[in-house]
């Protein structure tokens, strides 16, 4: 089977292709109706999805007004979308976006029943034969997130080659999660879709629909555990990691019972717990699973904060979390004694998120890109204190490096120069070099390989691809043509939770 047959067979498979049940019709030429007419077969009577996404005001955050009214004009090229300016007028369109915009008069819910209906096990736990099917190093795999059309590609980190590449479900939230032998990657979609998929014998094992709007996923050390992070509606979802069955709904709620979205969930290995950071109220959660049954979350811990955390940064050990404030400022918590310990000096809008670790001098430092300024913050680990401020070309979004790389990768994404990468020497703290992969074109998003000996780099547009460079001598060594390639994730950095990318 094509991968699109296998994918409508799997949203047969899921209840998702269901007949259309129109209720009471609303009032004709309203764009409720108009909804009704020509949209709900394929977005859902509901607007919870269906052959096309879900289209909440949660699910179109990212589309900007101009890129709403080109869809319903012109629709999407090679994708089912069609283009409805022929059919609808100007005022008729304006219409239905603003409506888009707005939520349904009654909040959509997603209980478990609703989650457990969707649960489909493709195979079996333990069903598949527990070796690679293809000759590679599993553990220098990558995975390439192309989001132009919603596929992933399988790159082998020696040949650096593509050896498969597979459809996901609409809009992946969050980098994929490997188990910690490599062989299961777990992954979350915008519309709430968490998917199992076997890395050694190339096929989905299982999916389950945990919410409609979701963040992001963690899998416990262990291999036990998934947990989701919804922002719709407001809930952690904890599944058993074998074949993604429902385990609880964790209602997110602050002391005060003021309900909150989930801004991340994450595994912090080192402490065998789930963290969860919120989004609207000032508490992080600490959700332990060593040695837990079917009760995994039944010593949830609140840590209070002054403040919400907008973005923040774990460090190696999760015994820190480092957060910037809305208003500006950021803070360091102790995660095991629950207070705030130290403020931090910052300026412009430090992105923490991704942030990255080095020793320097004998002493780890931190460092981290800003949105807003063309500057990387370093912060000494021990002191707190910001020791040094790179000037770099412009406002970028990631900073990368490898243990057995010299030097950190800045990227200038949110400026005039976002086609140009700098090399920071990690010890001098001196930008040493600069690539430009294509003038013109944004590029971001630096993984190595598990040697250190290759970084590779996204040109982030939609004929876009993968460059990569020898990281000593910055020689560019190949060009992989993909479709958007916004994130890439090498097995073995991420399982051994490299100082240099994010986890
Ligand atoms: C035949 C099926 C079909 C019909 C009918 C349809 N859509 Fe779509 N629509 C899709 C699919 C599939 C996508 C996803 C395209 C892609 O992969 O980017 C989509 C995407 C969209 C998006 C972009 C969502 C995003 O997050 O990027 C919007 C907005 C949208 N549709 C609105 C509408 C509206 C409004 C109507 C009715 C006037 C409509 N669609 C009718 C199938 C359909």
């Amino acid at each position: 089977m094509n991968g699109i047959l296998r994918w409508i067979a799997a949203c047969m498979l899921a209840g998702l292709c269901q007949t259309v049940a129109i209720g009471a019709q609303p009032a004709s030429g309203s764009a409720a109706a108009l909804y009704s007419q020509h949209c709900a077969a394929c977005h859902g009577p509901d607007r919870l999805g269906g052959m096309g996404p879900a289209l909440l005001p949660e699910s179109l955050e990212r589309l900007r007004s101009a890129e709403l009214a080109t869809v319903l004009r012109e629709g999407r090229a090679a994708t089912q979308m069609p283009g409805f300016a022929g059919q609808l007028g100007d005022t008729e369109l304006n219409d239905l976006a603003a409506w888009l915009r707005t939520g349904p008069a009654n909040s959509p819910q997603w209980a478990a029943a609703d989650i457990r209906a969707s649960h489909v096990v493709y195979h079996a736990a333990d069903s598949l034969p527990a070796r690679p099917t293809f000759n590679a190093d599993p553990a220098n795999l990558f995975l390439v997130v192309e989001a132009g059309s919603h596929h992933i590609s399988v790159l082998d980190g020696d040949r650096l080659e593509p050896i498969h590449r597979f459809r996901t479900r609409f809009a992946l939230h969050g980098g994929p999660k490997f188990s910690q032998d490599g062989r299961y990657v777990f992954m979350a979609s915008r519309d709430g879709w968490v998917s199992k998929y076997d890395l050694w014998n190339l096929t989905f094992t299982a999916e389950i629909r945990v919410g409609l709007n979701t963040r992001n996923v963690a899998v416990s050390d262990d291999g036990k555990w998934v947990l989701a992070g919804n922002t719709l509606p407001q809930t952690l979802v904890l599944l058993r990691a074998d074949d993604l069955s429902l385990v609880r709904i964790i209602d997110v709620r602050g002391r005060d019972g003021q309900a909150s979205r989930v801004s991340a969930v994450y595994d912090a290995a080192p402490r065998h717990s789930f963290i969860a950071a919120l989004k609207d109220i000032a508490e992080v959660w600490e959700i332990p699973y060593a040695g837990a049954g079917a009760d995994a979350v039944s010593e949830l811990k609140r840590i209070a904060l002054d403040d919400v955390l907008d973005d923040f940064y774990f460090d190696q050990s999760y015994a820190h979390i480092l957060g910037a404030s809305r208003d500006g400022g950021g803070q360091v918590v102790d995660l095991t004694q629950g207070r705030k310990v130290a403020d931090l000096a910052l300026s412009g809008m430090p992105h923490l998120g991704s942030g990255i670790t080095w020793v320097r001098d004998g002493h780890e430092v931190m460092a981290s890109p800003n949105l807003k300024q063309g500057n990387i913050s370093v912060i000494d680990m021990q002191s707190w204190r910001t020791v040094a401020t790179v000037a770099t070309n412009g406002p970028g979004f990631f900073l990368r490096s490898h243990e057995n790389t010299p030097y950190a990768w800045a990227d200038a994404m949110m400026s005039p120069k976002r086609d140009t990468l700098q090399l920071i020497d990690k010890q001098t703290l001196a930008v040493v070099g600069s690539v430009t992969p294509s003038p013109g074109h944004t590029a971001a998003h630096v993984e190595f390989t598990r040697d250190g000996r290759y970084a590779l780099v996204s040109l982030m547009e939609r004929d876009g691809a993968i460059v990569v460079y020898d990281a000593c001598t910055l020689r560019e060594v190949k060009r992989i043509p993909m479709d958007k390639p916004i994130g890439k994730y090498n097995v073995f950095n991420k399982t051994t939770r490299s100082s240099g990318t994010s986890h």
